[in-house]
Protein backbone atom coordinates (compact mmCIF):
# COMPACT_ATOMS: atom_id res chain seq x y z
CA UNK A 1 0.00 0.00 0.00
CA UNK A 2 2.70 2.63 0.92
CA UNK A 3 4.63 1.49 -2.57
CA UNK A 4 1.44 2.64 -3.96
CA UNK A 5 1.36 6.12 -2.28
CA UNK A 6 5.01 6.33 -2.73
CA UNK A 7 5.15 5.74 -6.69
CA UNK A 8 2.27 8.05 -6.91
CA UNK A 9 4.37 11.06 -4.86
CA UNK A 10 6.87 10.28 -7.37
CA UNK A 11 5.08 10.12 -10.22
CA UNK A 12 3.84 13.72 -9.29
CA UNK A 13 7.74 14.88 -8.35
CA UNK A 14 8.34 13.73 -11.85
CA UNK A 15 5.71 15.28 -13.82
CA UNK A 16 6.81 18.85 -11.79
CA UNK A 17 9.68 18.61 -13.39
CA UNK A 18 8.60 18.81 -16.97
CA UNK A 19 7.42 22.22 -15.94
CA UNK A 20 5.02 23.50 -18.37
CA UNK A 21 6.00 20.63 -21.34
CA UNK A 22 8.24 20.07 -23.62
CA UNK A 23 7.11 22.22 -26.16
CA UNK A 24 7.33 25.21 -24.00
CA UNK A 25 10.73 24.55 -22.31
CA UNK A 26 12.25 24.47 -26.23
CA UNK A 27 10.88 27.36 -26.81
CA UNK A 28 12.17 29.11 -23.56
CA UNK A 29 16.09 27.48 -24.59
CA UNK A 30 15.45 28.86 -28.48
CA UNK A 31 15.28 32.37 -26.96
CA UNK A 32 18.89 31.17 -25.02
CA UNK A 33 17.26 30.85 -21.82
CA UNK A 34 17.71 28.39 -19.12
CA UNK A 35 14.31 26.89 -17.37
CA UNK A 36 13.03 27.92 -14.26
CA UNK A 37 14.15 24.50 -12.41
CA UNK A 38 17.42 24.52 -14.39
CA UNK A 39 18.48 28.63 -13.02
CA UNK A 40 18.29 26.95 -9.42
CA UNK A 41 20.07 23.72 -9.95
CA UNK A 42 22.90 26.12 -11.37
CA UNK A 43 22.62 28.21 -8.09
CA UNK A 44 22.40 25.96 -5.12
CA UNK A 45 25.93 23.71 -4.49
CA UNK A 46 26.04 20.51 -6.47
CA UNK A 47 22.77 21.46 -8.12
CA UNK A 48 20.82 20.18 -5.21
CA UNK A 49 17.76 22.06 -3.31
CA UNK A 50 14.32 21.72 -1.57
CA UNK A 51 11.64 22.74 -2.84
CA UNK A 52 8.85 24.35 -1.27
CA UNK A 53 5.24 24.34 -1.61
CA UNK A 54 5.36 22.27 -5.13
CA UNK A 55 2.23 21.16 -4.48
CA UNK A 56 0.31 24.69 -4.09
CA UNK A 57 -2.79 24.96 -6.40
CA UNK A 58 -4.39 28.16 -7.63
CA UNK A 59 -8.24 28.53 -7.07
CA UNK A 60 -9.27 30.95 -9.60
CA UNK A 61 -12.53 29.61 -11.71
CA UNK A 62 -12.75 32.67 -14.47
CA UNK A 63 -11.98 32.02 -17.57
CA UNK A 64 -11.46 28.42 -17.69
CA UNK A 65 -8.92 28.77 -15.12
CA UNK A 66 -10.88 26.05 -13.02
CA UNK A 67 -9.67 23.47 -16.25
CA UNK A 68 -6.14 24.65 -16.41
CA UNK A 69 -3.77 23.38 -13.96
CA UNK A 70 -0.50 25.18 -13.68
CA UNK A 71 2.26 23.19 -12.31
CA UNK A 72 3.86 24.43 -9.31
CA UNK A 73 1.62 27.25 -9.98
CA UNK A 74 4.11 28.92 -12.21
CA UNK A 75 7.09 29.53 -9.56
CA UNK A 76 9.25 27.24 -8.35
CA UNK A 77 10.25 28.36 -4.54
CA UNK A 78 13.31 26.56 -2.81
CA UNK A 79 15.81 26.66 -0.03
CA UNK A 80 19.73 25.41 -0.61
CA UNK A 81 23.17 26.29 -0.06
CA UNK A 82 25.45 28.69 -2.14
CA UNK A 83 28.76 28.20 -1.65
CA UNK A 84 28.11 26.22 2.08
CA UNK A 85 25.90 28.85 2.53
CA UNK A 86 21.80 28.76 3.28
CA UNK A 87 19.71 30.45 0.55
CA UNK A 88 16.37 30.68 -0.23
CA UNK A 89 14.94 31.30 -3.67
CA UNK A 90 12.06 31.72 -6.01
CA UNK A 91 12.37 31.01 -9.77
CA UNK A 92 9.24 32.34 -12.11
CA UNK A 93 8.20 29.79 -15.03
CA UNK A 94 7.61 31.46 -17.69
CA UNK A 95 6.64 27.93 -19.74
CA UNK A 96 3.69 27.51 -16.98
CA UNK A 97 0.86 30.00 -17.36
CA UNK A 98 3.74 32.64 -18.42
CA UNK A 99 4.66 33.07 -15.18
CA UNK A 100 2.68 34.94 -14.58
CA UNK A 101 1.63 35.13 -10.45
CA UNK A 102 -1.79 34.94 -8.94
CA UNK A 103 -3.13 34.62 -5.58
CA UNK A 104 -1.48 31.52 -4.48
CA UNK A 105 1.89 32.08 -6.56
CA UNK A 106 2.28 35.30 -4.43
CA UNK A 107 1.75 33.10 -1.14
CA UNK A 108 4.54 30.72 -2.36
CA UNK A 109 6.72 34.01 -2.76
CA UNK A 110 5.96 35.54 0.13
CA UNK A 111 6.43 32.43 2.45
CA UNK A 112 9.66 32.11 0.63
CA UNK A 113 11.09 35.62 1.71
CA UNK A 114 9.56 35.15 5.06
CA UNK A 115 11.09 31.76 6.02
CA UNK A 116 14.30 33.42 4.41
CA UNK A 117 13.63 36.23 7.27
CA UNK A 118 13.34 33.91 10.12
CA UNK A 119 16.26 31.96 8.78
CA UNK A 120 18.42 35.21 8.72
CA UNK A 121 19.46 33.83 5.16
CA UNK A 122 19.27 35.48 2.04
CA UNK A 123 16.65 35.54 -0.86
CA UNK A 124 17.30 35.96 -4.46
CA UNK A 125 14.25 36.26 -6.61
CA UNK A 126 14.78 35.27 -10.38
CA UNK A 127 11.56 37.00 -12.24
CA UNK A 128 10.63 35.86 -15.86
CA UNK A 129 6.92 36.48 -16.20
CA UNK A 130 3.94 38.17 -17.81
CA UNK A 131 3.16 40.18 -13.79
CA UNK A 132 0.22 39.83 -12.23
CA UNK A 133 -2.40 36.90 -13.26
CA UNK A 134 -4.50 38.57 -15.56
CA UNK A 135 -7.50 36.08 -15.10
CA UNK A 136 -7.68 36.00 -11.33
CA UNK A 137 -7.92 40.21 -11.48
CA UNK A 138 -7.76 41.83 -7.97
CA UNK A 139 -6.60 38.53 -6.31
CA UNK A 140 -3.38 38.63 -8.25
CA UNK A 141 -3.32 42.58 -7.27
CA UNK A 142 -3.67 41.62 -3.58
CA UNK A 143 -0.81 38.86 -4.10
CA UNK A 144 1.85 41.63 -5.35
CA UNK A 145 0.76 43.67 -2.42
CA UNK A 146 1.67 40.99 0.21
CA UNK A 147 5.36 40.38 -2.16
CA UNK A 148 6.05 44.30 -2.14
CA UNK A 149 4.99 43.86 1.64
CA UNK A 150 7.20 41.69 2.41
CA UNK A 151 10.53 43.00 0.22
CA UNK A 152 9.93 46.38 2.27
CA UNK A 153 9.79 44.67 5.53
CA UNK A 154 12.69 42.74 4.84
CA UNK A 155 14.77 45.20 3.27
CA UNK A 156 18.00 45.70 5.21
CA UNK A 157 16.95 42.16 7.57
CA UNK A 158 18.44 39.39 5.20
CA UNK A 159 20.27 40.40 1.70
CA UNK A 160 17.69 40.55 -1.54
CA UNK A 161 19.05 39.91 -4.82
CA UNK A 162 16.89 40.23 -8.13
CA UNK A 163 17.79 38.96 -11.34
CA UNK A 164 15.48 39.96 -14.28
CA UNK A 165 15.88 36.79 -16.26
CA UNK A 166 12.77 37.60 -19.29
CA UNK A 167 9.73 39.87 -19.07
CA UNK A 168 9.25 41.59 -15.91
CA UNK A 169 5.84 43.37 -16.58
CA UNK A 170 4.18 46.34 -15.44
CA UNK A 171 4.15 46.75 -11.27
CA UNK A 172 5.66 43.36 -11.00
CA UNK A 173 9.08 45.03 -12.20
CA UNK A 174 8.49 47.01 -7.81
CA UNK A 175 9.12 43.36 -6.55
CA UNK A 176 12.72 43.84 -7.84
CA UNK A 177 12.58 47.49 -7.25
CA UNK A 178 12.06 46.65 -3.89
CA UNK A 179 15.06 44.24 -3.34
CA UNK A 180 18.55 45.39 -2.81
CA UNK A 181 20.04 44.68 -5.68
CA UNK A 182 18.83 44.10 -9.21
CA UNK A 183 21.08 42.46 -12.04
CA UNK A 184 19.64 42.19 -15.42
CA UNK A 185 20.17 40.13 -18.73
CA UNK A 186 21.43 41.34 -22.24
CA UNK A 187 18.89 41.12 -24.92
CA UNK A 188 16.44 38.56 -22.11
CA UNK A 189 15.79 41.11 -19.39
CA UNK A 190 12.41 43.55 -20.15
CA UNK A 191 11.43 45.38 -17.35
CA UNK A 192 8.99 48.52 -17.79
CA UNK A 193 5.36 49.39 -16.09
CA UNK A 194 3.69 50.75 -19.57
CA UNK A 195 4.86 48.99 -22.64
CA UNK A 196 5.46 50.23 -25.91
CA UNK A 197 1.80 49.82 -27.20
CA UNK A 198 0.10 51.79 -24.13
CA UNK A 199 2.83 54.40 -24.14
CA UNK A 200 2.24 54.79 -27.91
CA UNK A 201 -1.71 54.51 -27.11
CA UNK A 202 -1.22 57.72 -24.66
CA UNK A 203 1.56 59.74 -25.56
CA UNK A 204 1.92 58.14 -29.56
CA UNK A 205 5.45 57.82 -28.59
CA UNK A 206 6.94 55.10 -30.47
CA UNK A 207 9.75 52.89 -28.99
CA UNK A 208 10.63 49.64 -29.18
CA UNK A 209 10.80 47.28 -26.62
CA UNK A 210 14.05 46.55 -26.07
CA UNK A 211 14.98 50.42 -26.37
CA UNK A 212 11.81 50.75 -23.24
CA UNK A 213 13.13 48.43 -21.37
CA UNK A 214 15.98 46.23 -21.85
CA UNK A 215 18.61 45.62 -20.30
CA UNK A 216 21.18 48.23 -21.67
CA UNK A 217 18.22 51.26 -20.20
CA UNK A 218 18.33 50.13 -16.94
CA UNK A 219 22.29 49.69 -16.69
CA UNK A 220 22.98 52.59 -18.10
CA UNK A 221 20.07 55.47 -18.11
CA UNK A 222 17.28 54.23 -15.50
CA UNK A 223 19.47 53.23 -12.62
CA UNK A 224 16.92 50.34 -11.83
CA UNK A 225 19.66 47.73 -12.38
CA UNK A 226 22.99 47.80 -10.94
CA UNK A 227 24.49 44.75 -12.44
CA UNK A 228 24.36 43.50 -16.32
CA UNK A 229 25.30 39.97 -17.21
CA UNK A 230 25.78 38.79 -21.01
CA UNK A 231 23.45 35.61 -19.98
CA UNK A 232 20.92 34.29 -17.59
CA UNK A 233 23.89 31.60 -16.80
CA UNK A 234 26.23 34.35 -15.56
CA UNK A 235 23.40 36.16 -14.00
CA UNK A 236 22.89 33.45 -11.79
CA UNK A 237 27.60 32.99 -11.13
CA UNK A 238 27.10 36.84 -10.66
CA UNK A 239 24.00 36.42 -7.34
CA UNK A 240 27.04 33.57 -6.25
CA UNK A 241 29.70 35.83 -6.55
CA UNK A 242 27.81 38.44 -5.18
CA UNK A 243 26.28 36.69 -2.04
CA UNK A 244 30.48 36.25 -1.23
CA UNK A 245 30.48 39.69 -0.45
CA UNK A 246 27.20 39.97 1.92
CA UNK A 247 26.42 39.00 5.27
CA UNK A 248 23.78 36.46 6.02
CA UNK A 249 21.67 39.18 7.80
CA UNK A 250 22.09 42.59 9.33
CA UNK A 251 23.45 41.27 12.09
CA UNK A 252 26.17 39.27 11.25
CA UNK A 253 29.27 40.29 9.10
CA UNK A 254 30.45 39.48 5.57
CA UNK A 255 32.15 36.62 5.66
CA UNK A 256 36.63 37.16 5.39
CA UNK A 257 39.17 35.48 3.22
CA UNK A 258 42.62 34.92 3.59
CA UNK A 259 44.90 37.69 1.71
CA UNK A 260 48.77 39.04 2.70
CA UNK A 261 49.50 41.85 4.39
CA UNK A 262 48.91 45.46 3.39
CA UNK A 263 52.38 46.57 2.18
CA UNK A 264 53.60 49.40 1.00
CA UNK A 265 52.14 50.07 -3.19
CA UNK A 266 55.13 51.98 -4.97
CA UNK A 267 52.97 52.49 -8.50
CA UNK A 268 50.67 54.35 -6.45
CA UNK A 269 53.31 57.37 -5.98
CA UNK A 270 53.11 58.14 -9.82
CA UNK A 271 49.29 57.53 -10.37
CA UNK A 272 48.38 61.31 -10.34
CA UNK A 273 49.59 63.83 -13.03
CA UNK A 274 51.31 66.56 -12.57
CA UNK A 275 49.28 69.09 -13.83
CA UNK A 276 45.69 69.40 -11.94
CA UNK A 277 43.55 68.96 -14.86
CA UNK A 278 44.84 66.01 -16.18
CA UNK A 279 42.53 62.97 -15.31
CA UNK A 280 43.36 59.46 -14.43
CA UNK A 281 41.44 56.30 -14.16
CA UNK A 282 40.15 56.15 -10.31
CA UNK A 283 39.78 52.60 -10.84
CA UNK A 284 43.17 51.69 -11.23
CA UNK A 285 43.82 53.29 -7.67
CA UNK A 286 40.90 50.96 -6.39
CA UNK A 287 42.68 47.68 -7.78
CA UNK A 288 46.07 48.88 -6.53
CA UNK A 289 44.31 48.89 -3.15
CA UNK A 290 42.14 45.90 -2.80
CA UNK A 291 43.31 42.47 -2.60
CA UNK A 292 44.22 41.70 -6.43
CA UNK A 293 40.80 40.80 -8.32
CA UNK A 294 38.34 41.86 -5.67
CA UNK A 295 36.97 44.94 -6.63
CA UNK A 296 33.40 44.24 -7.98
CA UNK A 297 31.93 47.55 -9.62
CA UNK A 298 28.01 48.17 -8.09
CA UNK A 299 26.26 50.13 -10.46
CA UNK A 300 29.03 50.20 -13.40
CA UNK A 301 26.67 51.72 -16.19
CA UNK A 302 25.34 53.93 -14.03
CA UNK A 303 27.18 57.54 -13.30
CA UNK A 304 30.24 56.43 -14.38
CA UNK A 305 31.36 60.14 -13.19
CA UNK A 306 31.45 57.98 -9.73
CA UNK A 307 32.69 54.56 -8.93
CA UNK A 308 30.68 52.32 -6.43
CA UNK A 309 31.97 48.48 -5.62
CA UNK A 310 32.93 45.43 -3.20
CA UNK A 311 36.59 44.99 -2.29
CA UNK A 312 38.35 43.49 -0.35
CA UNK A 313 41.33 45.22 2.12
CA UNK A 314 43.84 41.99 3.77
CA UNK A 315 40.69 39.33 3.00
CA UNK A 316 38.02 41.62 4.57
CA UNK A 317 35.04 43.19 2.24
CA UNK A 318 34.80 46.94 2.36
CA UNK A 319 32.76 48.65 0.47
CA UNK A 320 34.49 51.43 -2.15
CA UNK A 321 33.28 54.81 -2.98
CA UNK A 322 35.02 57.27 -5.58
CA UNK A 323 35.23 59.79 -7.71
CA UNK A 324 36.04 59.11 -11.31
CA UNK A 325 38.25 62.29 -12.97
CA UNK A 326 38.43 60.76 -16.21
CA UNK A 327 34.61 61.03 -16.49
CA UNK A 328 33.40 65.14 -16.48
CA UNK A 329 36.52 65.49 -13.98
CA UNK A 330 34.87 63.78 -11.44
CA UNK A 331 32.12 65.74 -10.68
CA UNK A 332 28.96 64.88 -8.81
CA UNK A 333 25.40 65.10 -10.82
CA UNK A 334 22.00 64.08 -9.60
CA UNK A 335 22.73 60.34 -10.74
CA UNK A 336 26.31 59.66 -8.95
CA UNK A 337 24.42 61.45 -5.79
CA UNK A 338 21.66 58.78 -5.92
CA UNK A 339 24.38 56.20 -6.81
CA UNK A 340 26.47 56.61 -4.05
CA UNK A 341 23.41 57.65 -1.48
CA UNK A 342 22.47 54.01 -2.11
CA UNK A 343 25.99 52.25 -2.14
CA UNK A 344 26.48 53.84 1.50
CA UNK A 345 22.91 52.65 2.57
CA UNK A 346 23.63 49.44 1.82
CA UNK A 347 26.76 49.00 2.72
CA UNK A 348 25.81 50.32 6.36
CA UNK A 349 22.66 47.63 6.45
CA UNK A 350 25.24 44.77 5.73
CA UNK A 351 27.61 46.16 8.20
CA UNK A 352 30.29 46.76 5.51
CA UNK A 353 33.03 49.29 6.51
CA UNK A 354 33.45 52.05 3.99
CA UNK A 355 36.15 53.61 2.22
CA UNK A 356 36.03 57.08 0.28
CA UNK A 357 38.62 57.85 -2.55
CA UNK A 358 38.15 61.41 -2.94
CA UNK A 359 39.13 63.82 -6.35
CA UNK A 360 35.87 65.65 -6.27
CA UNK A 361 36.11 69.30 -8.18
CA UNK A 362 32.20 69.96 -6.86
CA UNK A 363 28.82 68.95 -7.81
CA UNK A 364 28.37 69.60 -11.81
CA UNK A 365 26.92 73.01 -12.86
CA UNK A 366 24.10 72.92 -15.37
CA UNK A 367 20.64 74.43 -15.37
CA UNK A 368 19.02 70.63 -15.82
CA UNK A 369 21.06 69.55 -12.58
CA UNK A 370 19.35 72.50 -10.48
CA UNK A 371 15.73 71.85 -12.27
CA UNK A 372 16.40 68.62 -11.66
CA UNK A 373 16.82 68.72 -7.72
CA UNK A 374 20.51 68.36 -6.88
CA UNK A 375 19.89 69.73 -3.91
CA UNK A 376 18.06 67.32 -2.85
CA UNK A 377 19.64 64.63 -4.35
CA UNK A 378 22.83 65.31 -2.78
CA UNK A 379 21.54 66.09 -0.03
CA UNK A 380 21.05 62.15 0.40
CA UNK A 381 24.60 61.68 0.43
CA UNK A 382 25.30 63.85 3.16
CA UNK A 383 21.99 62.20 5.03
CA UNK A 384 23.81 58.93 4.02
CA UNK A 385 27.02 59.45 5.02
CA UNK A 386 25.67 60.88 8.95
CA UNK A 387 23.07 57.89 9.47
CA UNK A 388 25.69 55.26 8.03
CA UNK A 389 27.43 53.97 11.60
CA UNK A 390 30.18 51.80 9.91
CA UNK A 391 33.37 52.06 9.64
CA UNK A 392 34.44 54.96 7.61
CA UNK A 393 37.98 55.69 6.18
CA UNK A 394 38.67 58.77 3.12
CA UNK A 395 41.37 59.54 1.74
CA UNK A 396 41.79 62.39 -0.23
CA UNK A 397 43.75 62.42 -3.15
CA UNK A 398 43.49 65.54 -4.76
CA UNK A 399 40.61 68.05 -5.26
CA UNK A 400 38.14 67.95 -2.42
CA UNK A 401 36.05 70.92 -3.17
CA UNK A 402 33.12 73.01 -1.85
CA UNK A 403 29.75 71.17 -0.67
CA UNK A 404 31.33 68.02 -2.73
CA UNK A 405 34.04 67.68 -0.22
CA UNK A 406 31.74 67.22 2.42
CA UNK A 407 29.61 65.11 0.65
CA UNK A 408 32.28 62.40 -0.04
CA UNK A 409 32.30 62.09 3.77
CA UNK A 410 34.53 64.26 5.45
CA UNK A 411 35.53 64.89 9.10
CA UNK A 412 32.12 66.16 10.42
CA UNK A 413 30.30 64.03 8.38
CA UNK A 414 31.42 61.21 9.87
CA UNK A 415 34.24 59.98 8.84
CA UNK A 416 36.55 58.07 11.69
CA UNK A 417 39.56 58.32 9.68
CA UNK A 418 40.57 60.98 6.98
CA UNK A 419 44.16 60.49 5.30
CA UNK A 420 45.32 63.12 2.70
CA UNK A 421 48.15 62.80 -0.05
CA UNK A 422 50.85 65.23 -0.31
CA UNK A 423 48.46 66.10 -3.92
CA UNK A 424 45.25 67.09 -2.23
CA UNK A 425 43.58 70.19 -2.44
CA UNK A 426 40.85 71.25 0.17
CA UNK A 427 38.96 74.83 -0.55
CA UNK A 428 36.02 75.97 -1.55
CA UNK A 429 36.46 76.51 -5.09
CA UNK A 430 39.24 75.59 -7.27
CA UNK A 431 42.44 78.53 -7.54
CA UNK A 432 40.82 80.47 -10.81
CA UNK A 433 37.58 80.43 -9.85
CA UNK A 434 37.68 81.83 -6.01
CA UNK A 435 40.52 84.56 -7.26
CA UNK A 436 37.89 85.80 -9.88
CA UNK A 437 34.89 86.11 -7.66
CA UNK A 438 37.38 87.04 -4.59
CA UNK A 439 39.74 89.82 -6.20
CA UNK A 440 37.84 90.64 -9.10
CA UNK A 441 37.83 94.40 -8.51
CA UNK A 442 41.28 94.35 -7.18
CA UNK A 443 42.24 92.55 -10.72
CA UNK A 444 40.19 95.16 -12.88
CA UNK A 445 41.62 97.58 -11.28
CA UNK A 446 45.41 96.55 -11.61
CA UNK A 447 47.75 97.87 -14.80
CA UNK A 448 48.24 94.25 -15.32
CA UNK A 449 45.16 92.58 -15.10
CA UNK A 450 46.33 89.22 -16.21
CA UNK A 451 49.61 89.39 -14.43
CA UNK A 452 47.50 90.32 -10.99
CA UNK A 453 45.37 87.46 -11.77
CA UNK A 454 48.15 84.78 -12.08
CA UNK A 455 49.64 86.24 -8.63
CA UNK A 456 46.54 86.03 -7.03
CA UNK A 457 45.97 82.71 -8.12
CA UNK A 458 49.53 81.41 -7.16
CA UNK A 459 48.73 83.03 -3.57
CA UNK A 460 45.44 80.69 -2.84
CA UNK A 461 47.00 77.96 -4.30
CA UNK A 462 49.91 78.24 -2.00
CA UNK A 463 47.24 79.10 0.93
CA UNK A 464 44.68 75.85 0.00
CA UNK A 465 45.86 73.92 -2.53
CA UNK A 466 48.00 71.87 -0.24
CA UNK A 467 46.35 69.50 2.53
CA UNK A 468 48.75 71.41 5.51
CA UNK A 469 46.64 73.68 6.18
CA UNK A 470 43.29 71.42 6.38
CA UNK A 471 45.85 69.51 8.55
CA UNK A 472 46.88 72.35 10.54
CA UNK A 473 43.06 72.59 11.47
CA UNK A 474 42.85 68.93 12.48
CA UNK A 475 39.97 68.42 9.48
CA UNK A 476 42.55 65.69 8.31
CA UNK A 477 44.29 63.18 10.55
CA UNK A 478 47.15 62.61 8.65
CA UNK A 479 49.19 63.39 5.61
CA UNK A 480 50.43 60.33 4.05
CA UNK A 481 52.47 59.09 1.07
CA UNK A 482 50.10 57.61 -1.67
CA UNK A 483 52.36 54.35 -1.59
CA UNK A 484 51.37 54.57 1.87
CA UNK A 485 47.31 54.18 1.54
CA UNK A 486 46.31 50.71 1.80
CA UNK A 487 48.63 50.00 4.93
CA UNK A 488 46.65 53.23 6.31
CA UNK A 489 43.33 51.95 5.59
CA UNK A 490 43.72 48.49 6.84
CA UNK A 491 45.18 49.81 10.06
CA UNK A 492 42.06 51.83 10.47
CA UNK A 493 40.12 49.07 9.39
CA UNK A 494 41.61 47.14 12.34
CA UNK A 495 41.13 49.84 14.91
CA UNK A 496 37.49 50.11 13.50
CA UNK A 497 36.62 46.97 14.06
CA UNK A 498 34.92 47.50 17.53
CA UNK A 499 33.37 50.56 16.50
CA UNK A 500 30.58 51.93 18.63
CA UNK A 501 28.01 54.12 17.69
CA UNK A 502 24.93 55.81 19.25
CA UNK A 503 21.57 56.22 17.25
CA UNK A 504 19.62 59.20 18.82
CA UNK A 505 16.15 57.76 19.48
CA UNK A 506 13.94 58.90 17.20
CA UNK A 507 10.69 57.27 14.96
CA UNK A 508 12.05 57.91 11.56
CA UNK A 509 14.58 60.07 9.73
CA UNK A 510 13.54 62.18 6.79
CA UNK A 511 15.94 61.34 3.88
CA UNK A 512 15.50 63.79 0.92
CA UNK A 513 14.02 61.31 -1.99
C1 LIG B 1 -2.01 35.56 -17.42
C2 LIG B 1 -0.34 35.56 -18.95
C3 LIG B 1 0.12 36.82 -18.49
C4 LIG B 1 -0.58 37.42 -17.42
C5 LIG B 1 1.39 36.18 -20.09
N1 LIG B 1 0.49 35.23 -19.93
N2 LIG B 1 1.19 37.17 -19.22
N3 LIG B 1 -1.38 34.95 -18.41
N4 LIG B 1 -1.63 36.75 -16.93
N5 LIG B 1 -0.20 38.59 -16.92
C6 LIG B 1 0.36 33.98 -20.68
C7 LIG B 1 -0.11 34.18 -22.10
O1 LIG B 1 -1.50 34.23 -22.15
C8 LIG B 1 0.45 32.93 -22.74
O2 LIG B 1 -0.38 31.84 -22.42
C9 LIG B 1 1.74 32.69 -22.04
O3 LIG B 1 1.65 33.41 -20.81
C10 LIG B 1 2.94 33.24 -22.79
O4 LIG B 1 2.65 34.59 -23.14
P1 LIG B 1 2.88 35.15 -24.63
O5 LIG B 1 2.21 36.46 -24.69
O6 LIG B 1 2.51 34.12 -25.63
O7 LIG B 1 4.46 35.28 -24.64
P2 LIG B 1 5.36 36.43 -25.25
O8 LIG B 1 4.92 36.76 -26.65
O9 LIG B 1 6.77 35.99 -25.04
O10 LIG B 1 5.07 37.73 -24.35
C11 LIG B 1 5.33 37.73 -22.98
C12 LIG B 1 4.79 39.01 -22.31
C13 LIG B 1 3.29 39.19 -22.70
C14 LIG B 1 5.61 40.21 -22.77
C15 LIG B 1 5.00 38.85 -20.80
O11 LIG B 1 2.60 37.95 -22.45
C16 LIG B 1 2.62 40.26 -21.92
O12 LIG B 1 2.76 41.44 -22.25
N6 LIG B 1 1.88 39.88 -20.89
C17 LIG B 1 1.11 40.82 -20.09
C18 LIG B 1 2.00 41.65 -19.24
C19 LIG B 1 1.24 42.54 -18.30
O13 LIG B 1 0.77 43.62 -18.71
N7 LIG B 1 1.00 42.04 -17.09
C20 LIG B 1 0.21 42.69 -16.07
C21 LIG B 1 1.15 43.64 -15.42
S1 LIG B 1 0.45 44.52 -14.11
P3 LIG B 1 -0.74 30.68 -23.46
O14 LIG B 1 -1.48 29.71 -22.63
O15 LIG B 1 -1.52 31.33 -24.52
O16 LIG B 1 0.58 30.19 -23.93
C22 LIG B 1 1.10 43.81 -12.78
C23 LIG B 1 0.58 44.41 -11.53
C24 LIG B 1 1.33 43.92 -10.32
O17 LIG B 1 1.87 42.94 -12.81
C25 LIG B 1 0.85 44.59 -9.11
C26 LIG B 1 0.96 46.04 -9.20
C27 LIG B 1 0.48 46.80 -8.02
Amino acid sequence: MIENLIAELERKREKLKELGGEDRRKKQHDKGKLDARERLELLFDDGIFMELDPFVKHRCVFFGMDKKDIPAEGVICAVGTVNGRVTFAFSQDFTSAGGSVGEMGAKKMVKTIELAARAGAPVVGINDGGGARIQEGVDALSGYGHIFMANAKYSGVIPQIAVIAGPCAGGAAYSPALMDMVIVVDKISQMFITGPQVIKAVTGETISAEELGGADVHFTVSGNAHFKAPTDKEAINLVKLILSYLPQNWKTLPQSSTAPSADIIPELDKIIPIDPKQPYNMKDVINLVADSNTFLEFYAGFAPNAITGFARIEGKVVGIVANQPSVWAGSLDINAADKISYFVRLCNAYNIPIVNLIDVPGFLPGVNQEFGGIIRHGAKMLYAYAEATVPKVSIILRKAYGGAYLAMCSKEMGADFVFAWPTAEIAVMGPEGAVNIVFKKEIAASDDPEKTRQAKIAEYREKFSTPYFAASRGYIDNIIKPSETKVYIANALKILETKMSEKIKKKAGLIPL
